[in-house]
């Protein structure tokens, strides 16, 4: 089958690659030559393990290709996909659609043909209404489907959970679009993916309800790490006691600085406004949202007490600045509120991030970034681990030991035993643990 991808960033290169290893003819499109030309050149514009040998060998057997151009490889495509953008929109915290929407009106422009147009986007709810009157708007006559197809995938197990889903959701108007879908996500069926088939509304629902409730857990576990300090517990046994309770399960209940990324923060936000919008607000995830966004400064906070109360004048040294270990992106990052609390508090950062640091600079200023963990710690005040890559599991604790002014460690995944770098003379601070 020819497949069009509409936004060749993290959801479209992977997707647009995976199809492409399927047996599907794909050609991965976006409006910013910056992404497309390094492609060209099999340079991968982002961080994804697998990813470059993946996107080289289907370009090698000529099922993957590029263009900056949209109209031609669409115009050949039975099948469309919209995996641009949707930021939260400046002021009031909807998804902004102005990208879908554009990407929409130049796909009717350009399409041939019965066509069906798969909004992979995370969408509000009518989003694929809209799209479809726009197509309609710009050529009355073309034959085309629009149906809703998020996606699950996660950065840093991307291609895996793009081949290996858990469910493959799929929301249609048109059964037409059906046969199509069911044909694009074969070789997947043929793993028994189970693949849900509903209507368009509720399948863009799903993608938000899946996401909030996600973000629930983490809320939620935050919650009792809280209490934990507090009562004496331990987060990590309280965390594990519920999570084998198969009703609850065990991910998604590690305590640490609050959830980031490109799509918590956002996802959250933009289903709390749709959910005002029609009148049945959705309260648990505001309060989720809420106490997230309170958690990150609060976590500078914990750093600034580990340091005994004031940090002005002195360095902190960060490990990790990425929002989660095995990806590049910075978005929302928890780092980025807790290096600005602790500039605002007089600090100066040391920082090491494995692959993070290049797209660290365009989020953070000041930052003296260094070439790895041991460099970041000379003549700090103390060490924050931010982000659990797991280059930061086993450092050798008295080589940092000797390097830091004060022996102080502030672990913010929980990844080291608290006895164990006590006994080795450390201050030791971490979420949710005496
Ligand atoms: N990143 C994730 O982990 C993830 C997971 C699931 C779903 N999603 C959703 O997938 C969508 C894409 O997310 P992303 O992280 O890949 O975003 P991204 O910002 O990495 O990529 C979007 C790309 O679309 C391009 N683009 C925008 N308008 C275009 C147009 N008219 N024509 C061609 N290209 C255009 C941009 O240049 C950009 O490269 C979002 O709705 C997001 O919520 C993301």
């Amino acid at each position: 089958m020819r497949i069009a991808m509409v936004g060749s960033g993290y959801v479209g290169l992977v997707s647009g690659a995976c199809l492409a290893d399927f047996g599907h003819e794909v050609c991965c499109i976006d409006n910013d030559a910056a992404k497309i030309e390094p492609l060209r050149k099999g340079k991968m514009p982002i961080y994804e393990p697998g990813l470059a040998d993946l996107v080289m060998s289907n370009v090698r057997q000529n099922r993957l290709s590029f263009s900056t151009d949209l109209a031609e490889p669409v115009r050949q495509a039975e099948t469309v996909f919209i995996a641009v953008g949707t930021p939260s929109r400046r002021g009031d915290g909807h998804a902004d659609l102005s990208y879908v929407y554009r990407a929409a009106r130049e796909i009717g422009a350009a399409i041939d043909g019965f066509t069906v147009v798969v909004t992979k986007s995370t969408v509000p709810v009518g989003t694929g209404d809209e799209v479809e009157r726009i197509i309609r708007e710009v050529r009355p006559e073309a034959d085309f489907a629009v149906v809703s197809n998020p996606e699950f995938l996660r950065e840093g197990a991307a291609i895996s959970d793009f081949k290996r889903p858990d469910r493959i959701v799929i929301g249609l108007e048109d059964s037409r679009a059906e046969h199509v879908m069911r044909e694009v996500y074969r070789p997947l069926y043929l793993n028994q993916a189970p693949m849900l088939i509903t209507n368009r509304r509720s399948s863009e629902l799903t993608k938000y309800a899946a996401n909030a409730f996600l973000a629930t857990k983490i809320g939620f576990i935050n919650e009792i790490a809280d209490l934990c300090e507090q009562v004496g517990a331990d987060v990590q046994d309280v965390a594990r006691g519920i999570g084998l309770d198969n009703r609850i399960g065990r991910k998604f209940l590690h305590a640490g600085p609050g959830y980031g990324g490109s799509c918590f923060p956002k996802d959250t936000q933009a289903l709390i406004k749709t959910a005002q919008d029609h009148g049945a607000p959705v309260r648990i995830v505001e309060t989720v949202a809420a106490t997230n966004d309170q958690r990150k400064r609060a976590m500078a906070r914990r750093i600034i007490a580990a340091c005994g109360g004031q940090v002005r004048g002195k360095t902190i040294a960060l490990l990790g600045l990425t929002f989660k270990p095995n990806t590049d992106d910075m978005r929302e990052s928890p780092a980025i509120a807790i290096v600005t609390a602790l500039q605002d508090a007089g600090a100066k950062i040391n920082a090491f991030d494995p692959v993070g640091m290049e797209q660290a600079r365009l989020y953070l200023d000041r930052l003296h970034y260094c070439a790895d963990p041991y460099a970041c710690c000379e003549g700090a005040a103390a060490l924050v681990i931010v982000t659990e890559w797991d280059a930061f599991r086993a450092l050798d604790l008295t080589r940092v030991k000797s390097l830091l002014a004060s022996p102080v460690l502030v672990d913010l995944r929980n990844i080291y035993d608290p006895a164990e770098v006590r006994r080795q003379g450390f201050e030791y601070a971490s979420v949710g643990r005496r």
